[in-house]
């Protein structure tokens, strides 16, 4: 079982601290708003739902230090939190989900009951039922992944979008670990991802850690596999899927559909609903983050590029909905025409499979 990336212990927040993976495995706890945003900024918790629900208990820990005598004024604290947290990181739509999840908690339980103490403790709860909500959405996102999968397939993934950037038990992942499970012997390869690494530092850490056969291969050796007909399919994660079906996800994604498409090999992205954003139409209109440039003329402190070289380092790209094959969610699998299946899967009510909650009762 994936190791928990998250979780609630002792008034805390409790994260594997990502950026000291895989040397270290070490746990770092957060007591406030500001270390949660640092925590975010720094790539020690990242990976889209992951940063979501983090956030979600750093709005928590920053109404549990207002002063706030009065309601309204808390509420203030609240939306001023959120409006600081949204700053850690622009692309992945599921902080900003998460965020206003927890400005519409704050809102509804105040209207019913003013007590400053009643809305902080609704904050608490609902941050820790986002945690099980999205070990249900990620199992299920696993079950309906497994349909797609058969025994001995050899599979191309991309950054992480595995246990460590959700609760849990990750997005594209999820399928793989289900299939491991029931001795599906498959071959995962492993892109490491260039500039940080989330690859090679993470996913084949995660994969080594559940016993999954992991193969690491250097970004630019992914065309050449398929070329030599050695990827039956690819499964990625997204950050943020537009209302047309663009899917925004770690630089090097696009890349990866383009050869897919080119080789004729399924390009699947697995997703929760909480990265599907209908409020933005397409891709061109999501705001990529650009990170430092010593992620690119330096690798893990030592430097390997010219003094004063100009950098450009976008973390993320865009895949145009036409080159992807199939979207996984927890409500199934959503195939083109992706305007309409997207619309659809955002507004069926999510139904936990009785495999799913036999799954969660055991664990
Ligand atoms: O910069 P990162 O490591 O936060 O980027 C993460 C990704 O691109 C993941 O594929 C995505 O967030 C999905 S995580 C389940």
């Amino acid at each position: 079982m994936p190791v928990k990336t998250i979780r609630w212990d002792d008034d805390r927040i409790v994260i594997i601290d990502q950026s000291r993976l895989p040397l270290e495995t070490a746990y770092i706890s957060l007591d406030t708003c500001d270390q949660v945003w640092e925590a975010i900024r720094r790539l020690k918790v990242r990976g889209a739902p992951a940063i979501g629900l983090t956030a979600a208990f750093g709005v928590y820990l920053a109404a549990r230090a207002s002063k706030a005598t009065e309601v309204e004024e808390l509420l203030s604290d609240i939306d001023r939190a959120a409006k600081y947290l949204a700053t850690a990181r622009p692309t992945a739509v599921n902080l900003f989900w998460a965020l206003r999840r927890m400005q519409k908690c704050a809102r509804q339980k105040a209207a019913a009951i003013p007590d400053v103490e009643t809305v902080k403790a609704a904050l608490l709860a609902e941050a820790q039922s986002m945690i099980q909500e999205d070990n249900a959405v990620c199992l299920s996102i696993g079950y309906h992944g497994l349909t797609l999968l058969r025994p001995g397939m050899n599979l191309l993934t991309h950054c992480n979008a595995g246990g460590l950037g959700t609760a849990q038990w990750g997005t594209a992942l999820a399928p793989i670990y289900l299939a491991h499970e029931q001795g599906y012997s498959l071959r995962v390869y492993v892109d490491e991802t260039r500039p940080v690494l989330q690859g090679a530092r993470l996913t084949a850490w995660e994969l080594q850690q559940a016993g999954v056969h992991a193969v690491l291969i250097c970004d630019n050796m992914a065309g050449f596999l398929m070329q030599r007909g050695r990827i039956d399919a690819i499964i990625v994660g997204t950050d943020r899927v537009t209302a047309n079906g663009d899917v925004v996800n770690k630089i090097g994604t696009y890349s990866l559909a383009v050869l897919a498409r080119h080789h004729g090999i399924p390009f699947y992205v697995a997703a929760p609903r909480s990265s599907i954003d209908l409020e933005t139409s397409k891709g061109e209109m999501v705001t990529i983050e650009e990170r430092d440039a010593d992620e690119i003329t330096s690798a893990f402190g030592v430097r390997t590029a010219p003094q004063d070289i100009e950098v450009y380092n976008p973390a993320f790209d865009v895949t145009p909905a036409e080159l992807v094959t199939a979207m996984i969610t927890e409500v199934g699998i959503l195939r083109h025409p992706c305007e309409v299946s997207l619309a659809e899967a955002k507004h069926t009510a999510f139904k936990m499979s009785e495999a799913v909650r036999k799954r969660l009762e055991d664990t």
